[in-house]
């Protein structure tokens, strides 16, 4: 997959770029039951909301083969790739479940800004990839970005190690607002396969999951290899510290994996 001169610009000015149909349903099925793996194990990596259901499984691609798969999914990093000019490693990669009733808030913030005050990533020459696993609506606590603030460069912020199980350099409610009312506030939603490419830079947030319905987005956060992190404060595995380009596999790597996976059966 290439993205279009038209697309490409369309990152420039708004932050983001959202892509349903990414991937098939036979592929989104293979994704939803290796997000139910990872996160009934038992280790480090799989962080819990306050009630003890999850929240997050760092690093799942490190040690579940059908997230190896995602991370170097063509689909993703050639985009990526022809976004940031050049080879790319994994800064940070994350299964996020946002459980139903119990998925908690994730405040308004700018990813880039932590990977700068935390990992001292020189330049936020690295962006997100959120990939829908189950249906994103309005209701199931669905990301929001503010379009166009990725233009204004690292915000202010101050270090909410409070609110959630998770850490996060969050944004003052009057630089929102300020934010906000310049851009606007745009909710994707869609389908199983859906994707959001965003910016480092963009602000975004998501309100808590009150509906019945489970909302599990993988997150891919890839960095230019030459604009890798020179600071080690974070866990390895929320980090990364292996700077490694990512060769793309093929474009059938996950429909090859489920049919390996029902035959075995
Ligand atoms: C994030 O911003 O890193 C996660 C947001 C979410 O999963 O809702
Ligand atoms: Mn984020």
């Amino acid at each position: 997959m290439k993205l279009s001169a038209s697309q490409l610009r369309d990152f420039d000015e708004n932050g983001y770029l959202f892509l349903p149909d990414c991937f098939s349903s036979e592929e989104m099925a293979v994704l939803r039951r290796a997000a139910s793996e990872v996160f009934a194990l038992d280790r480090q990596e799989v962080w819990r909301e306050s009630t003890g259901t999850p929240r997050t499984a760092f690093a799942a691609h490190t040690y579940n083969e059908a997230f190896r798969r995602l991370g170097a999914h063509p689909r993703l990093i050639n985009p990526v790739m022809q976004i940031l000019d050049g080879p790319v490693y994994m800064h940070q990669y994350k299964v996020n479940a946002k459980a139903a009733f119990d998925g908690e808030v994730w405040q308004w913030h700018q990813d880039y800004g932590t990977w700068q005050r935390d990992d001292d990533m020189p330049e936020p020459r690295a962006m997100n990839i959120a990939v829908f696993v189950d249906e994103v609506t309005a209701a199931n606590g669905p990301l929001m970005f503010i379009p166009k603030s990725h233009q204004k460069g690292v915000q202010k912020a101050g270090h909410d190690l409070e609110t959630t199980s998770y850490p996060l350099w969050t944004l003052d409610r009057a630089t929102v607002t300020q934010l906000a009312d310049e851009g606007g506030i745009v909710v994707p939603t869609g389908a199983p396969g859906s994707v959001v490419m965003f910016h480092g830079n963009l602000v975004h947030a998501s309100p808590p999951n009150i509906s019945p319905w489970n909302r599990t987005i993988v997150y891919l956060s890839i960095c230019h290899v030459d604009n890798h992190i020179r600071r080690f404060k974070r866990a390895e595995w929320i980090a990364h510290r292996d700077f490694t380009a990512i060769e793309p596999l093929d474009d059938d790597c996950l429909k090859e994996f489920a049919r390996d996976a029902l035959e075995v059966e």
